[in-house]
C-alpha cells in the first residue's frame, strides 16, 4: 500500500498552516515540519479529527546543516511517498545590512535557500522516478528587485524564484509541477518573527486564505510562478521593468526613515 503524503515546512503558523488546513480538507495526508512542537501537535490532532486524514509532525530546525537528511530519513522510515512538497519555512529582516546581526543573515540564507534546495533535491529524485509530484516553493513579491534595507531577504527570494522557475521547466516533461509562489504582505507571524516592527506593504495585507487559494489555482493552470494579489502583481511588474538604479533609490527612500529611527543613518 502506498503512503502518499504532502510535506509542508513552516506549518506551525501563517501560510504553511493554511496550506495544511486547505489540503487536509481536500483529503491530503500530511507531514508538518517546524520548530514549535505544541503548535504542530495541536494542528495535527485538529486536522485528523476534522478531516479523517493522517497527519504526522516532525520538530526540526531546518536551518541546521543536515536537517534535510534527518527529515528524509524520517519519511523513508515510515514508508512515506512525498507526493507534494511545500517549501514554505522562512523569515526575513529589515535594517542597514552593515548593522544587522551577520549570523542571523547567514541563518536566513540557510533556511530560505540552502534548506529549500536540499529538500527539493531529496524529494524530486523519487518524484522523477515515479513520474509524478508537486513542489511549491514559497518566494515573495520581494523577489522582483533588490531591496535596500531588506537586502538579504530579497536576495534569498530572488534565488527561490529563479531556481524554481528553472527546475519547473526542466521537470515539465516528467509530469512534475513546480511553482514559485510570491505573496506580498500577508497577515501572519512573519513580521514579528523577522523582528520587523510593522508590515511593509504596497496596499493592505492579504489573508493566508487568499495566498493559498492563488497558489492552488496557479498549479491547476500549470503556471511556474504566481504573484498573489493585484497590487502585488503591479508592484512585481514595476520591479521587473523599472531599472534597478531607479527602483532601489525609491525603495531606499521609503525604508530609510523606518530604519533610521533605530540607527545612525
Ligand atoms: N507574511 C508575509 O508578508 C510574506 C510575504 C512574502 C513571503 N512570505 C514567505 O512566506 C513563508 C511563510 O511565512 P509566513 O508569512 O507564514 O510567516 P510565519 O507565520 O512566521 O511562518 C513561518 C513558518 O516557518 C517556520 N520556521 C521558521 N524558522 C524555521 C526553522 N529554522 N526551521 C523550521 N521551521 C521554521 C515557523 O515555525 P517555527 O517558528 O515553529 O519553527 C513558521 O511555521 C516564508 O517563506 C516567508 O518568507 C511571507
Amino acid at each position: 500500500m502506498t503512503n502518499k503524503v504532502t510535506l509542508i515546512t513552516g506549518a506551525s503558523s501563517g501560510i504553511g498552516e493554511e496550506f495544511a488546513r486547505r489540503l487536509a480538507s481536500d483529503g491530503h495526508d500530511l507531514v508538518l515540519v517546524a520548530r514549535s512542537e505544541k503548535a504542530l501537535h495541536e494542528l495535527c490532532d485538529e486536522l485528523m479529527l476534522k478531516y479523517k486524514i493522517t497527519a504526522h509532525y516532525v520538530v526540526l530546525d531546518l536551518s541546521e546543516a543536515g536537517a534535510e537528511d534527518k527529515l528524509f530519513a524520517e519519511t523513508e522510515k515510515h514508508g512515506m511517498q512525498v507526493e507534494w512538497l511545500i517549501n514554505n519555512a522562512g523569515f526575513g529582516s529589515v535594517g542597514d545590512f552593515a548593522q544587522l546581526d551577520g549570523a542571523r543573515e547567514i541563518n536566513m540564507i540557510d533556511l530560505n535557500v540552502r534548506s529549500l534546495v536540499a529538500l527539493t533535491h531529496k524529494y524530486l529524485v523519487p518524484m522523477r522516478e515515479r513520474g509524478s509530484g508537486t513542489i511549491i516553493n514559497v518566494s515573495s513579491a520581494a523577489s522582483f528587485q533588490p531591496i535596500p534595507f531588506m537586502a538579504t531577504y530579497a536576495a534569498t527570494k530572488a534565488f527561490v524564484s529563479s531556481f524554481s522557475e528553472a527546475i519547473a521547466e526542466e521537470n515539465r516533461p516528467f509530469g512534475i509541477r513546480i511553482l514559485a509562489l510570491c505573496p506580498g504582505s500577508t497577515n501572519t507571524n512573519f513580521f514579528a518573527a523577522s523582528n520587523i516592527d510593522r508590515p511593509i506593504q504596497v496596499k493592505g495585507q492579504q489573508t493566508v486564505e487568499q495566498v493559498v487559494d492563488t497558489a492552488l489555482k496557479a498549479l491547476k493552470k500549470g503556471k511556474s510562478k504566481v504573484v498573489s494579489g493585484l497590487a502585488n502583481k503591479v508592484g512585481a511588474t514595476l520591479g521587473t521593468h523599472v531599472p534597478h538604479k531607479i527602483s532601489t533609490r525609491a525603495m531606499a527612500k521609503a525604508l530609510r526613515s523606518r530604519v533610521s529611527k533605530n540607527s545612525d543613518l
